[in-house]
């Protein structure tokens, strides 16, 4: 019999299967070989959908196919078929990023067809139109009017092959779509559409463009209305020197201002990193029932891959993150859900730190953790935390009260590419006050970093065999710590009953 490209994926998934128990705890992560953006972040029939780009074959980037996974609670996640595989001229070259929405009890996918290159042609890359499929929640069928936004639809000057990552809405009867485009000097602009039944699309306006400032090429945009104000968020590519709490290379803006509808443009924006740490990239976002609007990240970024030669998942998301805005910012938390997982609480106040050496805390270990550290009282130039550090791994967070900075090392154990002196030691710009509150989630090869309540967020990814659990401090003078911690265990999450106030 012969099987489709889709069947052959899901069917390389099935036998492929890395077990769960060598993969992340509570974070998403492939069945088998590459993970990147997430795609269609969404509700469909009361169960919380995750597409992602993936290349199941190979733990590197290849033709982009959509892997698919359904959770109730943020924090189990059931594998389901390859949804989209690249098999038509039209996306021959990959099903790119884009995003998803419940159209009357059908599912709709909204993503980035890269055609098949034209023989002889010596462009490196093909050109990219927006697609649809339809499905029910397992099977996606795609769309016999693709491509239904072409390249003829770009403004004239636009790159026909950097057109992409539609993220769709519905507002006021009609269904709209936000996308990147690359003009002629290589700068990225946000691009809104709008249809009132998905098929035939109409052009609206240039919602915000780069220039040049926060990298060149922009990607994966999302437009959403937040505590009273207007957020469109994009993934930047090539950034150099934008500014303190930004790295060079790939990193995400937030910009936040106000739409004017009319002209449909972003105006005043005021722009600021979204995630301090070298491994976050082209989050998207979905609103919730309650109004929760929260988002997902690639706990990744291009040109920044380590991982264990012999490990054969490659990628994963970052926790979700429910977002709110606190004095014009924007502010992360992890998704509540994540407190129905707690177990082993361990709470222990004025611990001091003293004497110079690395010390371990009686009951505090893991690799599967929400750990809150709170400085009473500091009489130091550094402190130290460390988590699963021997020799050769770990990664440590370097507090200095006068530099009001943290600094993020992480030793590459046993990696399989090389990252650049960028992010394998960073530094976080901390908010104003005196010592930040620090709440750590670690998950077998990751920690998030969310200061102040979330106030700003650092994400990396680390790899250190199992066995590695230890969590250390040291300081070089004294510090007295409040330590709040809770395993996590998603069967937990699973038996415990549903909050009221979620
Ligand atoms: C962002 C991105 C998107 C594109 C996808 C391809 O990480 O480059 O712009 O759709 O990845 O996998």
């Amino acid at each position: 019999m012969i099987q489709s490209k889709k069947e052959e994926a899901t069917r390389f998934q099935e036998v492929n299967r890395v077990d769960k128990e060598a993969r992340p705890v509570y974070h998403v992560t492939p069945p088998t070989g590459w993970m990147n953006d997430p795609n269609g972040f969404s509700i469909y029939k009361d169960k919380i959908h995750l597409f992602y780009q993936y290349h199941p074959y190979k733990d590197i980037w290849g033709p982009m196919h959509w892997g698919h996974c359904t959770s109730a609670d943020f924090i189990s996640w059931d594998d389901l078929p390859v949804a989209l595989a690249p098999d038509e001229d039209y996306d021959a070259s990959g099903c790119f990023s884009g995003s998803a929405i419940d159209v009357n009890g059908e599912q709709i996918l909204i993503y980035t067809g890269a055609a098949k290159r034209a023989p002889g042609t010596s462009t490196k890359l093909a050109i990219q139109q927006q697609c649809l499929a339809a499905g029910d929640g397992t099977d996606y069928v795609k769309s016999e009017h693709n491509p239904v936004i072409p390249t003829d639809m770009l403004p004239a000057g636009y790159h026909a092959n950097h057109f992409r990552d539609p993220k769709v809405w519905e507002y006021d009867k009609a269904y709209w779509v936000v996308t990147v485009a690359m003009d002629e000097n290589e700068h990225g602009h946000v691009l809104m559409y709008t249809s009132d039944d998905l098929m035939t699309w109409h052009y609206v306006s240039d919602v915000l463009a780069s220039d040049g400032k926060y990298g060149g090429m922009w990607e994966c945009p999302d437009l959403f209305k937040l505590d009273g104000q207007d957020v469109l968020i994009v993934s930047c590519m090539h950034m150099k020197d934008s500014g303190p709490g930004y790295h060079d290379g790939y990193g995400v803006i937030s910009c936040i201002g106000r739409m004017d509808w009319e002209s449909g443009k972003l105006l005043d924006p005021v722009y600021r990193p979204l995630d301090q740490g070298g491994d976050f990239y082209a989050p998207q976002t979905i609103e919730m029932a309650d109004g929760r609007r929260i988002m997902i990240a690639w706990m990744q970024a291009w040109e920044n891959f380590i991982k264990p030669v012999d490990q054969k998942w490659h990628g994963m998301m970052t926790f979700p993150r429910e977002l709110r805005l606190r004095d014009g910012k924007l502010v992360q938390a992890p998704v509540r859900e994540l407190e129905r997982a707690w177990v082993n609480p361990l709470q222990i106040k004025d611990v001091v730190i003293a004497g110079g050496t690395a010390v371990e805390v009686p009951g505090l270990a893991g690799r599967a953790l929400d750990m809150t550290v709170e400085v009473t009282k500091a009489d130091c130039k550094t402190l130290t935390i460390g988590f699963a550090e021997s020799e050769e791994t770990g990664v440590t967070f370097v507090w200095s009260p006068e530099k009001k900075t943290i600094v993020c090392e992480r030793k590459l154990w046993g990696v399989q590419h090389h990252v650049t002196d960028t992010y394998a030691n960073q530094e976080i710009v901390l908010p104003d006050g005196d010592a930040p509150k620090l709440r750590f989630l670690v998950d077998t090869a990751s920690v998030e970093l969310f200061i102040n309540d979330g106030e700003e967020t650092f994400s990396i990814t680390y790899y250190a065999p199992m066995d590695q659990r230890s969590i250390r401090f040291k300081t070089d003078g004294s510090a007295t710590l409040s330590i709040q911690k809770y395993d996590i265990d998603p069967r937990a999450a699973m038996n415990a009953p549903e909050r009221t106030d979620a």
